[in-house]
């Protein structure tokens, strides 16, 4: 079984995440996350909002509406950059490119024009589609897996069909197929859709909004009123926002690795022309210490540097943060370079100018020529000059980034505790067949970071149905919940400690506490450590402090900080 089915079925189990709408049969490309599933992401979300705003003195956040005006995207580039024409084949419901289909095929002198169904079955339900909706009343024949109609005459933008003239429908008829130069390319189907495009041109009026496609134009529009309700803000500063944005993606693969609905983490840090190179860097490197902070492999993070055709049309650099999924590299965060092009194309059209200056920057960048024995601007020219704002910018997926953590923090180990690798681990050879790893005695542990864990404690009375266990066990739940305000489970099912102690390691929390009879005479429990399987009694009122020290942010680069094991 390979290491993304396995999670997948885990998450299922255990309610991370769930099929969107599954009771009525499932909704490809969307999910719903459970109880555990809602934890975790928002605990990952925290923490980079944590190491964004709170540690920081120079980003501030923001919360922005979904919904967008065209004239936004307009400006930004997105409507005419990145609306793929997209056409669904009304026959089979898949979607394509139409700028990559292929011309219509017709056969016998052009008379014949030949449709394919993969199979006879799909082939007799798509002639009676074309029968009863696309073509009534049209000359159709079927030979195996193939639907042939038979072709009056081409027109300029139409396949006219011949009239099947033995048709009994009473139905009025419509034999003039519109036909734009491309047909379904597994199919020769011209039964289509109206592309995306042409259905946004013909639709789109000024009341009508989209669903951004980023969070960062809510930032970009939003610079100046910021900067001008909080005036300490010097630049270099950053916006932050973490929101859900839409996209009309035409692969929807690996769960939430890609889906139409997803949630970001954009940071947009505006700063001087000449900081812009020096401050990527840094971003770059502050990005990556934040996943070798929370991310155990550090072999399977990279950065890959994009070529310069790569690169979007408003970006002068990029990186990409890159996951070794199961299935190879992927992306999980671009860090860009995007220069002045958003303030620039906002403050073309809204004609408000978003420019700046300060005396501290201007007397930096005097220096900096200085130093670097670049001619020097003189005081007066400095003392003018303003300048319209570079953006550095590190956009996350968060259900991509969350998806990548579990996947990195999951170890199967055998009954000696000795770690199992998948098949096929490292190439694309996942053979869902092999059902090795699922053996007896054979489990998982979900090594995430405490900070991270959807649950921090599972707290269990030796016997559940014990009223003076159960009563201690809620007693110190209630501590940590009150004074660490963070997610507790009490575990009162009826079977075994050791049970108990593995449902807890599969969903990743990092610590078990178990009361028995000796602790209502002593006040001293068992507390279990997940990675080391380590035990050892303490007082009931020592477990607060040790999970608080355990989650305690540790400052990055130092030894003990890492979660690499
Ligand atoms: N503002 C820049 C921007 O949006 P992007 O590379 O298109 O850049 C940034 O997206 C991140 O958003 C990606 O690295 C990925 O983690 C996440 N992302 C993009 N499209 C996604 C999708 N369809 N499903 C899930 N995550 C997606």
């Amino acid at each position: 079984m390979s290491a993304m089915r396995h999670l997948l079925d885990l998450c299922k189990r255990r309610g991370f995440l769930f099929q969107s709408a599954e009771i009525h049969g499932g909704l490809r490309g969307a999910y719903d996350y459970g109880p555990l599933g809602v934890e975790l992401k928002r605990n990952v979300s925290q923490e980079w909002w944590n190491s964004m705003v709170y540690q920081r003195s120079d980003v501030v956040g923001i919360d922005t509406a979904i919904i967008t005006p065209p004239a936004v995207l307009k400006t930004s580039g997105h409507v005419d950059q990145f609306t793929d024409e997209m056409v669904d084949s009304r026959l089979s419901k898949e979607r394509f490119r139409p700028d990559k289909a292929p011309a219509l095929k017709l056969v016998d002198q052009d008379k014949v024009l030949p449709i394919s169904a993969p199979d006879k079955v799909t082939a007799k339900v798509w002639e009676q589609d074309i029968r009863t909706q696309f073509a009534k009343g049209a000359l159709i024949t079927r030979k195996g897996k193939e639907i042939l109609l038979q072709v009056e005459r081409m027109e300029k933008d139409k396949i006219v069909l011949k009239r099947d003239n033995t048709s009994t429908t009473s139905e009025p008829t419509d034999l003039h197929i519109p036909y734009h130069g491309y047909v379904d390319p597994n199919s020769n189907s011209p039964f289509l859709t109206t592309s995306t495009r042409q259905l946004v041109d013909k639709t789109l009026h000024p009341s009508l909004t989209y669903l951004r496609p980023e969070t960062a134009q809510g930032v970009f529009i939003n610079y100046a009123t910021v900067q001008r309700s909080h005036p300490h803000l010097k630049i270099p500063f950053g916006i932050a926002q973490i929101g859900k944005s839409f996209r009309n993606e035409i692969r929807l693969e690996h769960a939430i690795f890609r889906t139409p609905e997803f949630e970001q983490m954009e940071l947009e840090f505006f700063v001087a022309p000449w900081q812009a190179e020096e401050q990527f860097e840094s971003w770059r490197k502050f990005r990556m210490d934040w996943w070798k902070y929370y991310g155990r492999n550090h072999d399977r993070i990279r950065e890959r540097p994009h070529a310069q055709d790569e690169l979007a049309h408003y970006s002068s650099g990029c990186v990409d943060v890159e996951y070794l999924f199961p299935w190879g590299w992927g992306e999980v965060e671009g860090i860009a370079n995007r220069g002045d092009f958003d303030l620039s194309k906002h403050s073309e059209a809204t004609g408000i100018k978003l420019q700046y200056t300060d005396a501290i920057l201007m007397q930096e960048r005097q220096v900096r020529e200085k130093a670097t024995g670049v001619k020097e601007t003189s005081v007066e020219v400095l003392a003018k000059e303003r300048f319209t704002p570079h953006v550095v910018e590190s956009s996350c997926g968060l259900n991509r980034a969350m998806l990548a953590l579990m996947l990195d923090a999951m170890e199967v180990v055998d009954e000696q505790g000795k770690a199992i690798p998948f098949p096929g681990e490292g190439d694309n050879n996942n053979d869902a067949n092999d059902t090795s790893i699922v053996s007896k005695g054979v489990r998982t542990i979900m090594k995430l970071h405490p900070r991270l864990a959807p649950v921090k404690v599972g707290i269990m009375p030796l016997i559940s149905n014990n009223k003076d266990l159960v009563e201690l066990c809620t007693g110190i739940s209630q501590s940590l919940r009150q004074e660490l305000q963070v997610n507790v489970s009490l575990e009162t099912q009826s079977t075994t400690i050791g049970k108990r102690y593995y449902r807890m390691d599969e969903i990743g929390t990092p610590w078990c506490v178990t009361v028995d009879f000796e602790s209502l005479q002593d006040r001293m429990v068992t507390i279990r450590e997940r990675d080391t399987g380590e035990q050892r009694r303490v007082s009931a009122e020592e477990v607060v402090e040790i999970v608080r020290d355990g989650l305690r942010l540790h400052p990055r680069g130092s030894s003990s900080t890492s979660n690499q094991q």
